[in-house]
């Protein structure tokens, strides 16, 4: 088991620069951090996985610390697939707070194995989610400070 591998799991969708701040500090942390996008057809998704990881190689093309994927399943099977033993999330507010705690104890009651470690964005992203940055580019908003720029490519493609 690799310890110095995270999984990093989430729906990007679209990725946002709170989600680039978190792989960012990750990587000050770990090895090697696998960026994986949740395969959820239940879930209404703007973009397709294929669209969301390769928004995601557009910003770590370069970068052999992080690897871009995707996963279906339990997060907890797929993380020790990986050979990671951690799982890293972003904690923007107080309000996410119910979730990630729901979310990180069942997963260690799934597998006590597997850790999970939460990292804080800079306060600049604390308010930024990927469903906010959906509403104001459909609206025309200036988007350009919140998302990398292939990310604000492919939205404008989506909404003008
Ligand atoms: O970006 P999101 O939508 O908040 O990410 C949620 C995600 C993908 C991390 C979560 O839905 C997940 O881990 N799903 C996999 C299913 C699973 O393992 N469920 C049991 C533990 S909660």
């Amino acid at each position: 088991m690799n310890k110095k591998k995270a999984i990093y799991p989430g729906s990007f969708d679209p990725p946002t620069n709170g989600h680039i701040d978190i792989i960012n500090r990750g990587l000050t942390i770990f090895d090697t951090i696998v960026v994986s996008v949740i395969v959820n057809p239940s879930k209404d998704a703007l973009f397709s996985v294929e669209e969301r990881k390769e928004m995601l190689h557009s910003v770590y093309n370069s970068n052999p610390a992080v690897e871009i994927d995707s996963f279906e399943g339990l997060l907890v099977d797929y993380a020790s697939q990986k050979g990671a033993n951690t799982i890293l999330r972003g904690l923007r507010a107080v309000s996410d707070f119910e979730y990630e705690f729901q979310m990180a104890l069942m997963n260690r009651k799934l597998n006590p194995e597997i850790k999970s470690v939460y990292l804080m964005p800079s306060p600049e992203f604390t308010f930024l989610s990927s469903s906010i940055v959906k509403e104001v580019c459909s609206l025309g908003g200036d988007i350009s400070c919140l998302v990398p720029t292939a990310v604000e490519k492919q939205l404008k493609k989506k909404f003008l």
